[in-house]
């Protein structure tokens, strides 16, 4: 079993924020050394706890190859980062169809393919990505089309990460959120789903988290390509 001389080492994607901010949070009560990276959010009290910060546009593929050099080595790579935009299909513009795939799909790859070779070296690596809860239904969906066929991308190349890792002992995962209180949503749009919600509720940043914690335990080393959905029963 690999085991690093100092604490493991997890970069998150969007952890000054959300549910990346949750994970962040529980990795460090976990005893996890922690970078987080984004383009401009910063969380002080995470850096205070210990956290590194590292300022990258992961939708630029030198960027996030930068990243992945700056941040060291890494035991784990999350990436919460997935913009999100609500437009009539006939009215979506190249701009925002374009941007739904440069934010949510091509980061996974860019991000993959540089931590890849130095997790195969360790021998250990934990990969984990975020979808949406009905992505793996394929459904229409003309209100978020082009944010919904990116995660459902999002869902397909983390399954091709995970066949193509799992012999070095890297794990692929996705954890599909529902609705989740993040900040990302008003209460009064996370309000109106709730009796969509089979448990009657919206979910919280650290349910979410604590998928993502299992999956980057040692109890969680034989689970590899699989879908965590994270939505109270939503998208059933
Ligand atoms: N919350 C939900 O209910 C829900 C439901 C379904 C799926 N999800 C998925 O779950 C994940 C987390 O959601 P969330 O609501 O916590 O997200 P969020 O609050 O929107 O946070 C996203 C984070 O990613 C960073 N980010 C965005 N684009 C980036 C880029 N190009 N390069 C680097 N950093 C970038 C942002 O920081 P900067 O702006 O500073 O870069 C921010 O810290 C996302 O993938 C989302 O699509 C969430």
């Amino acid at each position: 079993m690999y085991a690093p001389a100092m604490a493991r080492h997890a970069l998150i994607i969007g952890g000054a924020r959300g549910i990346g901010y949750g994970i962040a949070t529980r990795c460090l009560d976990d005893g996890w050394r922690v970078t987080i990276a984004g383009r401009r959010s910063r969380a002080e009290d995470l850096e205070v706890r210990g956290a590194a910060w590292l300022q990258a546009d992961v939708s630029d593929p030198t960027a996030a190859a930068k990243l992945i050099e700056d941040a060291g080595e890494i035991d784990a790579l999350v990436v919460c980062s997935g913009p999100y935009h609500r437009v009539p299909l006939l009215k979506e513009t190249a701009e925002g169809w374009r941007s739904m795939f440069t934010n949510n799909l091509d980061p996974v790859f860019f991000l993959a393919q540089a931590a890849l070779p130095g997790m195969k070296e360790r021998g250990f690596g934990r990969i984990i990505t975020f979808s949406m809860a009905n992505a793996e239904r394929l459904q229409a969906n003309p209100f978020v089309a082009a944010h919904y066929i990116a995660k459902v991308g999002v869902l397909v190349l983390t399954r091709t990460l995970a066949k193509a890792g799992g012999k070095w002992g890297v794990t692929a995962n996705t954890i599909s959120p529902g609705f989740i209180d993040s900040g990302s949503a008003t209460p009064a749009e996370l309000e109106s789903m709730i009796k969509h919600i089979p448990a009657k509720r919206i979910g919280t940043v650290d349910e979410a988290a604590a998928a993502a914690a299992f999956l980057l335990s040692d109890d969680a080393g034989y689970v590899n390509g699989t879908n965590v959905v994270v939505s109270g029963g939503w998208g059933i």
